[in-house]
């Protein structure tokens, strides 16, 4: 049987700097969903990259002395480096300078040229976010940019734009019609308020005399492409739009989950599905706005000089904790504060306390009272762990990560009770081992549906308690039908290894 697709993005991330926590998050969560989808049996095709054209990536260039080629060429690996650093499974890796992508790009233009209106625009531009902004949106007296606070430039110039209010209404209506197509639900109020009102055209070219690093425009020899639409673009080239086999497999069958921060929704649920319905292409299926990480009352970001470095957080206290304290700590669509200390509290409570001592408590029995072999029991109900699965899909469906870790560690802590419990040292000294076989034999089974359901999450430390209790099938290759099936099979090696987690002292 064919198995069913799904379809999940990252924003492509600018490389006119090195990846930070915020950029980490976007990308550890979808992640996340990938692999949990993986595990459901579907057909998952992961995207992510980086968008390397436009004035803000070229003033970078600029700055460090090398060619803009040069300069993304060199930034790009550094993200590549971090989600391998992060053990991120993604699929493809798209960079907006791939011949493949400009060729999508200018194709996308070409169809679009009998709709685009040829004019002279003045506006508010913003570099860093790469945006512009209507004169009737920012206050001349103090141009500010609407979403990072950042100071403005005033532009006046000839570009060709899509009249966006043609499509207000169609847009409007879908939204109303489609719940689960902006989320979470406060997301999608903010985007349907932004419909009352009368939409501005959108340029979706730049002047070569002010931006030359760009994807030229295959009919006017004056302009290259506005970055954002050349970015956007990237979720459909990826799929080798518009003959492509995946496009109809994952575009159309599965419909896109496209995973943004809330500052580029905007971008992504008003410019993106109109400039696809002008094309004659259906919009995604969900975008889903997660919320900032913030330092103090800030977000972080490179310009405020606040940023911190992923790869720090990664060899202070390993690439799981950090997943995990991401996920975990502050519910998915809404702003958290990053602290350390909070990390260390995880770290030192849920990963070390509860996991990691369950682990080593389980198989220094095993090891103890049975030579390290799988004794030989039935598995009871004690546990239920195959009863977790309805609740973490019903959390992971609605993209909330944190209610399913909770509901997780509920099972770790009820099998850390049962230990207390049962008092299989006291079982031992009883002599009977029939008994002690069942209570060992039931925790190594909950492992296993422990190593199944924390795998999304915290990948490596899965696969390290899955290879501990003596399974040889990979857990890469495992679904969740496998919490049903007995894998931990009597007889077998078990092959305990070091305590999974230290504890950091504060
Ligand atoms: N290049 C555009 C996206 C184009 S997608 C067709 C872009 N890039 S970005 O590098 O600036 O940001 C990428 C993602 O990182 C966004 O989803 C953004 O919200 C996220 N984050 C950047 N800083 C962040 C925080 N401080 N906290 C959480 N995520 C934030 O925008």
């Amino acid at each position: 049987m064919m198995k069913k697709p799904f379809y999940l993005t990252t924003p492509l991330y600018y490389v006119n700097a090195a990846p930070h926590i915020g950029h980490s998050y976007t990308t550890i969560a979808s992640d996340c969903l990938a692999r949990y989808h993986r595990l459901k049996g579907e057909e998952v095709f992961f995207l992510t990259g980086t968008d390397e054209h436009g004035e803000k990536i070229a003033r970078a260039a600029k700055q460090s002395g090398t060619s803009p080629q040069e300069f993304v060429d060199k930034n790009s690996e550094k993200f590549k480096k971090l989600w391998k650093t992060l053990n991120i499974s993604y699929d493809f890796f798209l960079r907006t300078t791939d011949a493949s992508h400009r060729e999508v790009v200018k194709r996308a233009l070409n169809a679009l040229r009998p709709t685009l209106i040829e004019g002279t625009f003045s506006s508010w531009y913003c570099v860093p976010c790469e945006t512009s902004f209507g004169t009737s949106e920012v206050d001349a007296s103090h141009p500010l940019c609407l979403n990072c606070k950042r100071p403005l430039e005033q532009v006046e110039e000839v570009d060709f734009s899509l009249h966006l209010e043609d499509h207000r209404r169609w847009l409007k209506e879908y939204m109303l019609g489609h719940e689960e197509f902006i989320l979470p639900p406060e997301r999608r109020n903010e985007m349907l308020s932004l419909l009352e009102n009368e939409l501005p055209d959108l340029c979706i070219t730049r002047p070569k005399e002010r931006v030359e690093w760009g994807i030229a425009v295959p009919f006017s020899d004056r302009h290259v492409a506005y970055v954002w639409f050349d970015a956007l673009l990237n979720y459909i080239s990826a799929l080798g739009w518009p003959e492509g086999e995946r496009f109809p497999r994952y575009w159309k069958e599965a419909g896109a989950v496209h995973i943004v921060g809330k500052d580029i929704l905007r971008h992504h649920a008003i410019y993106w599905p109109i400039a696809l319905h002008v094309l004659g292409i259906p919009p995604p299926q969900t975008i889903f706005a997660h919320g900032w990480w913030k330092v103090g009352e800030e977000k972080m970001s490179k310009s405020k000089g606040n940023v911190i470095d992923p790869l720090d957080m990664v060899s202070k206290y390993g690439v799981d904790p950090y997943r995990y304290f991401l996920l975990r700590e502050v519910p998915f669509g809404q702003d958290g504060v990053f602290s350390e200390e909070a990390l260390v509290t995880r770290l030192n409570n849920d990963l070390a306390n509860d996991l990691g001592n369950l682990v080593y408590r389980a198989l220094t029995m095993v090891e103890k009272y049975f030579e390290g072999k799988v004794p030989e029991a039935k598995k009871t109900k004690d546990l239920e762990s195959e009863a977790l699965l309805e609740t973490v899909d019903q959390k992971m469906e609605r993209f909330q990560f944190d209610g399913a870790l909770l509901a997780i560690w509920e099972l770790i802590r009820r099998a850390n009770q049962f230990i207390e419990e049962k008092a299989p040292w006291k079982i031992a000294k009883a002599k009977d081992t029939q008994t002690l076989s069942s209570v060992l034999y039931e925790l190594l089974e909950t492992l296993k549906g422990v190593s199944l359901f924390i795998y999304p999450f915290i990948p490596s430390t899965a696969e390290s308690i899955w290879n501990q209790i003596g399974i040889s099938q990979k857990i890469s290759s495992a679904s969740y039908e496998d919490l049903g099936k007995p894998l931990v099979l009597a007889g077998t090696k078990i092959r305990k290894g070091e305590i999974l987690y230290q504890k950091v002292e504060r």
